[in-house]
């Protein structure tokens, strides 16, 4: 067999000619930003502790969310089912017809998302989420939908679930700030929409994106025991037994009912930072956010926050003199004015003189940098990058490590993820950091359309169960208590 490259390409370009200055900055930001083999194993300890407490009634910083998804699909699964995927920037509409032994159909419709909808109110919001339902029923049925057209809908947001088609908002991530939503269960808001618009359809299950990711890929793949998210927002979902989650205790489950449990593992540490290796930037990040204290873990490595964190060391050095001297670095002063697209770019840069990185940073930030400036800039998005996906896997072992998968594929999905350079690279030398050769079992692959056939998925999972328990639906999950009776 051809030998493997087991490690991540480094950087191309001597350092030889950058100054003494900037070469002394490039030292700081890598002390800044490295987390190395001892602090990532550290890390991970810290997790598992945390993951196992909120499972708990005394909870944790680490929400571990059940989500009433009661087991694996057998592949065999058929049907036709409505998704609903609420991602941050666009709005997407599926219909999924499952077909069996891990295969489907989709069609599919995206409406746009004005970034105004973030902060409006929750009238606002499911309006206009009940108008994009609207429309795709007009556009593919003609304004008809028959009775049986279930429907599961990813709201990809911290949600406490006392049944599946229940979900109380804990709080909002990701830079969204809607009104009236936060504390109140977000279904019958959802429905009274529908019902204002005037739109036939039923929702079936509430799900998360990591659940639905975790679910897809296991349909496909039966070794998929993780479902994680590595996009604008970062999360990840496994599934546990009831035994395993004495919150869940008063509902009687037999013990060896596997529940799907959404980490919110973004809220990692929020009552207690230090434990995260955070730099400066970090807290910054996190008080000039919409939820200062809240989602720590997930500003130091998601996708919204990543060129966030770049402007300002950028800015901190320019301000410190040290680099981009006698310019106007007016974009640099805007929050979040560097997408992570602009990281990427500067880290794919092929040439050794780096000519991509200063084209970049010419047109997209309106700043003139010579070639040693450009090599900081670069070290600085490798930094950026890496630590992001060390510590995105850092995540993935702490769950394998609590819930004993040694071998196992992780269907992931995600903007960072999918297109990020080296964070697939990146995350595996983590994983081997931390379990040795051992590391490479845990297989970190792309996931299968989560939010929307994962979603379909965990619809028709739930009416086989109402169906086999011989319960009506509205008995089922209107009431919310019958699991035990049709797990
Ligand atoms: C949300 C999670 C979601 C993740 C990825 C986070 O901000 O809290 O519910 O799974 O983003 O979309």
């Amino acid at each position: 067999m051809a030998p493997q490259l087991r490690n991540p390409p480094r950087r191309k370009g001597s350092m030889a000619d950058v100054p003494k200055d900037l070469m002394d900055c490039i030292t700081d930001l890598e002390k800044l930003f490295t987390v190395d083999k001892q602090r990532i194993n550290e890390l991970c300890d810290e997790f598992v502790k945390e993951f196992e407490k909120g499972l708990t009634e005394e909870g944790s910083s680490i929400p571990q969310l059940p989500t009433w998804v009661l087991g694996f699909p057998n592949g065999e699964e058929k049907g036709t089912y409505l998704a609903l995927d609420m991602g941050g920037t666009n709005l997407r509409v599926c219909e999924i017809t499952l077909m069996g032994h891990g295969k489907f159909d989709i069609l599919q419709s995206k409406y746009r998302m004005d970034p105004s909808v973030k902060t409006s109110t929750a009238e606002e919001l499911f309006g206009y989420i009940a108008d994009c339902l609207k429309q795709f029923v007009h556009d593919h049925h003609e304004g008809v939908v028959k009775e049986e057209l279930h429907l599961g809908f990813t709201f990809s947001y911290p949600c406490d679930q006392h049944a599946i088609d229940h979900g109380i908002l804990q709080r909002w991530t990701k830079g969204f700030d809607v009104k009236g939503v936060e504390g109140v269960d977000v279904v019958p808001l959802f429905e009274a929409a529908l019902k204002e618009k005037g739109v036939p359809i039923k929702l079936t299950a509430l799900i998360n994106d990591t659940t639905g990711a975790l679910i897809a890929s296991n349909y496909a793949h039966p070794d998929t025991k993780m479902g994680v998210i590595f996009g604008t927002g970062c999360n990840a979902a496994y599934m546990e037994v009831a035994e395993n989650i004495p919150k869940v205790a008063k509902h009687n489950l037999p013990p060896d009912t596997p529940m799907a449990i959404n980490c919110e593992w973004g809220a990692a540490f929020s009552d207690r930072p230090d434990v995260l290796p955070r730099t400066k930037y970090d807290v910054i990040i996190d008080k000039e956010s919409p939820r200062p204290g809240q989602q720590a873990f997930e500003k130091m490595i998601a996708g919204l926050y990543l060129g966030e964190v770049f402007r300002l060391a950028l800015l901190d050095l320019h301000q410190q003199g040290h680099i981009f001297l006698g310019q106007s670095v007016a974009k640099l002063q805007t929050s979040y004015t560097i997408d992570t697209e602009i990281l990427s770019l500067i880290e794919l840069d092929p040439f050794e003189n780096l000519r991509e990185t200063i084209d970049v940073l010419e047109t997209k930030l309106g700043i003139q940098c010579n070639e040693q400036e450009a090599k900081l800039v670069r070290r600085l998005a490798e930094l950026i990058g890496t630590r992001s996906a060390r510590l995105s896997a850092c995540g993935v072992a702490a769950i394998a490590k609590k819930a004993g998968l040694t071998k196992c594929k992780v269907g992931a999905d995600g903007s960072v993820f999918n297109l990020y350079p080296h964070f697939k690279a990146r995350g595996a030398e983590a994983l081997r950091d931390i379990f040795g050769d051992a590391g490479d079992d845990i297989d970190i692959v792309h996931a299968e359309d989560g939010s929307g056939v994962g979603a379909a998925l965990i619809a028709a999972l739930t009416l086989e169960r109402v169906k086999a328990a011989g319960l009506s639906r509205e008995c089922m999950l209107r009431k919310g208590v019958s699991h035990a009776a049709v797990s």
